[in-house]
């Protein structure tokens, strides 16, 4: 073998900030691998849009294309959304493709079958883009605090609805206009309702949560309430008695058992969450032996997230060629032991 071969699913937001730290970093990115990464093919919706990039590639509206090609090592997934996604992640698992992807609806939903794919076809699944951006959490949570029992993980997940909420509240800006503005940068969903719904950081919190906990926690079991009502009347009335007003997604694992939220929430100006500003999120996590870790950073826009979705295909890629897979399997998405707390 002398090259890592990849085939892009969507080339939008991340998927062209993906191409860009390829061919950009492709020395440094050939030597941290032992050799280089190509990508063979991407699948789009509309092979006639024009595309900013500089690297010979074949754009193609079929998936069969990518997954019954034997040259292509890799399927990276960051074109969005729920169908035909996760058919086509089940399929490139199953036809032996590792896959990596920053799709949290997908994980949330369906991780149960993707992961069970996975370890049938013995290949890697990552996903470490699809909470949080940029910011390193699934590894963190999953590896690097394995020795802990986790009982919290709380903070702000979602980049769309903290830009808004800063700029409503610095700026004295309008509800539609900061968000017309993060959607412009790129941060909001396809749909921005998942962001100002709340539903985009539930899919995160429960993702985090089901590994956390070591149990399925599924969408259905988050109580969402989002940003819609939040006027900029209300952040000014709450920074005057000296709060923030901050989407917060809280997950708790005691006595009583686990309990997962998103909802807008009063937070002292002094607290850290508080200064906590635009596309910027923050994850607070507790556990028995480590105390507190927080986790900051930029946890929406293109090279953010293709950050997250690169070092994914370098891990995918080194495992490759030391012939070791490495994926990190959640046996947690096939548990159900979930266990509400009772209002
Ligand atoms: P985007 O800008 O809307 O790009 C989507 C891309 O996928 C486009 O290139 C589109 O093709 C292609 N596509 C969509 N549906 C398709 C289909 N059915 N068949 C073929 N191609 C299809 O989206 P994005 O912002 O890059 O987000 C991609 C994923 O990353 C989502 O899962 C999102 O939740 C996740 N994510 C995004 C961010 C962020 O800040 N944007 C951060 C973290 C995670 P055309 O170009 O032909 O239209
Ligand atoms: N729409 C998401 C957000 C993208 O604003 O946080 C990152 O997952």
């Amino acid at each position: 073998r002398k090259t890592i071969t990849i085939g892009l699913l969507g080339m939008g937001t991340v998927g062209t900030s993906v191409v860009k730290i390829l061919t950009e970093k492709a020395n440094d990115i050939s030597q941290k691998i032992g050799m280089p990464v190509n990508i063979k093919k991407i699948l789009v919706r509309q092979l006639d849009k024009a595309r900013n990039i500089d690297i010979k590639v074949e754009f193609t509206t079929s998936i069969d294309d990518i997954i019954n090609d034997p040259d292509i090592d890799i399927i990276v997934e960051v074109m969005g959304g729920m169908n035909p996604t996760k058919d086509y992640i089940v399929q490139a698992l199953v036809a032996g493709k590792h896959v990596v992807t920053a799709n949290k609806d997908v994980v949330a939903k369906h991780g149960q079958e993707i992961f069970e794919a996975a370890d049938k076809s013995k290949v890697d699944f990552l996903f470490e883009a699809s909470v949080a951006g940029g910011i390193p959490i699934i590894r963190p949570l999953k590896q690097c605090l394995a020795a802990n029992k986790i009982s919290e993980v709380m903070g702000i997940i979602n980049g769309t609805t903290n830009y808004m909420l800063s700029k409503m509240a610095n700026e004295g800006l309008d509800f539609n206009s900061v968000l017309a503005e993060a959607q412009a940068k790129g941060y909001a969903e396809a749909d921005p309702t998942a962001d100002v719904g709340g539903f985009d950081a539930a899919r995160k919190i429960a993702i985090l949560a089901s590994i956390a906990f070591g149990s399925r926690v599924s969408i259905d079991d988050v109580y969402v309430e989002g940003i819609t009502t939040i006027s900029t009347e209300d952040i000014t009335y709450a920074k005057e008695l000296g709060y923030a007003i901050k989407l917060l997604a809280i997950a708790k694992d005691d006595d009583r058992g686990i309990d997962v939220r998103v909802h807008p929430a009063f937070i002292p100006a002094k607290h850290p969450l508080a200064s906590v500003h635009d596309v910027f999120n923050a994850i607070y996590i507790k556990g028995d032996a480590v105390g507190e870790t927080m986790f900051y950073g930029r946890g929406a826009g293109g090279m953010p997230t293709a950050s997250a979705v690169v070092s994914d295909i370098i891990d995918v890629a080194r495992n490759i060629t030391h012939n070791a897979n490495s994926r990190i399997l959640c046996t947690c998405f096939s548990q159900k032991s979930f266990c509400p707390v009772q209002n």
